[in-house]
């Protein structure tokens, strides 16, 4: 009896608590040990501000998963709170109607004086934020084991023909040169990289951002598919579906040489102990040293009745801009701060490489948004545009002239 009446008194407390604590359920991707690490510290600083983390994780590098459980949810009638949502597609759940506007936090605390335009106009709904960005992702980088380098004795690659040459040596050394994940979004992430490398910036800007049919289906194109190709060779036949992370995990242990990737992958070398410029290198994939591609993670804020809820988004909103957060986020996740002006002391090498080639590409036009994810077309642009590189990667027989067509075809879907 008495231990009944102990845990009613108990259940009443916890009730009256919640009552004022506001739930803030956040969905996000970010399961990978690096990925984890860097949430739990936005949990923790939320609950710092007396509000109760709802964590909805969906796992699956690049969202893809996160985004269908997602919408099943709004179809509903019951959003989280918030969500991991980037670039245009902040405008096409603006358009659904069910963002929430958080342009009074955003004022409070001059984000418009410490975000450049170019991603305060993303965050933006209709003239109103309705989105905080946590940080800058590089898409372009190439993630090196040097060890297994030295072993095969060649050096990091810095143009195409140096990467071959090097993938051949490391081959002749019984070391696999490169390690892939063969799943549509790792797909169109190398493959990016790959049309920046070989196409340059210029390029890159008419195929992806521009859509621009010849460029799409021209000769460019058809070489920049044929050298994304050229990689397979050197990549493992179990390589089909496997998760970024289990990519980055054979660079990290020395079962391949090579990734490209994000800076994501940093996260995860990181949270292996494992120290950059001595057990790993970051390098701009090749040919691509004087461009960047970004991409911006951001959570929205969605319309919530209840008025808890919606002092639990503010807090959240406040917590994800401030520079305590942005730094401490970002030494974690592998990506810079999103705010500018940021003390850049406590971040290693390619951290501040990060950040003074993103201020520097931008002032040369050379800043690119990453199509792979999310920058820089509507979603089913983007979805069919996997489609076709996808197909083209796995099917040995594929022509890369008429893979360019399907490219141009692709960029049409809205
Ligand atoms: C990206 C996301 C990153 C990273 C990666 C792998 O799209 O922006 O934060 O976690 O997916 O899941």
């Amino acid at each position: 009896m008495q231990a009944v009446r102990m845990s009613m008194g108990v259940a009443v407390l916890s009730m009256a608590f919640a009552a004022n604590a506001a739930d803030v359920e956040v969905l996000h991707w970010w399961t990978s040990g690096g990925e984890a690490k860097a949430a739990g510290e936005l949990k923790k600083m939320l609950e710092t501000k007396g509000d109760k983390w709802k964590d909805f994780a969906v796992a699956g590098g690049a969202g893809e998963n996160a985004m269908t459980a997602l919408k099943a949810r709004v179809v509903s009638g019951n959003p989280p709170a918030a969500a991991q949502i980037k670039g245009p597609a902040i405008q096409e759940w603006g358009a659904e109607g069910v963002l929430a506007s958080i342009d009074d936090v955003a004022k409070k605390d001059g984000w418009d004086k410490v975000l450049p335009p170019a991603v305060s106009n993303v965050m933006k709904y209709k003239g109103q934020y309705v989105a905080a960005p946590v940080n800058v992702h590089r898409v372009n980088w190439l993630w090196v084991n040097p060890l297994l380098l030295k072993k095969a004795n060649v050096k990091a690659p810095t143009t195409w023909d140096e990467f071959f040459k090097a993938a051949d040596a490391l081959k002749k050394a019984g070391i696999q040169p490169v390690a892939y994940g063969g799943q549509p979004w790792q797909d169109a992430t190398v493959f990016e990289t790959v049309a920046l490398g070989v196409g340059g910036a210029d390029f890159y800007k008419k195929a992806f951002v521009q859509l621009d049919q010849a460029t799409l289906k021209g000769p460019t194109m058809v070489k920049v598919l044929e050298t994304y190709k050229r990689i397979k060779p050197y990549t493992d036949k179990a390589s089909a579906g496997r998760e970024w992370n289990l990519v980055t995990s054979m660079v990290i242990n020395g079962t391949a040489a090579m990734q490209f990737m994000g800076d994501w992958a940093k996260g995860e070398f990181l949270a292996a102990g494992k120290v950059p410029g001595k057990d790993f290198l970051c390098v701009p994939a090749p040919g691509t040293a004087n461009a960047y591609t970004f991409n911006i993670d951001s959570f929205v804020m969605f319309k919530l009745p209840n008025k808890d809820a919606v002092k639990g988004q503010k807090d959240l909103a406040e917590t994800l801009m401030s520079p305590q957060f942005q730094e401490l986020f970002n030494l974690n996740k592998g990506s810079i701060p999103a705010r500018m002006g940021m003390d850049m002391s406590k971040f290693d090498d390619c951290g501040k490489k990060s950040a003074e080639d993103f201020k520097a590409d931008a002032a040369k036009g050379t800043l690119l948004p990453s199509f792979a994810h999310g920058m820089a077309m509507y979603s089913a642009t983007q979805g069919a545009m996997y489609d076709v590189i996808s197909q083209f990667w796995n099917d040995d027989a594929a022509s890369a002239q008429k893979t360019a067509e399907k490219l141009a075809t692709a960029a049409k879907v809205r």
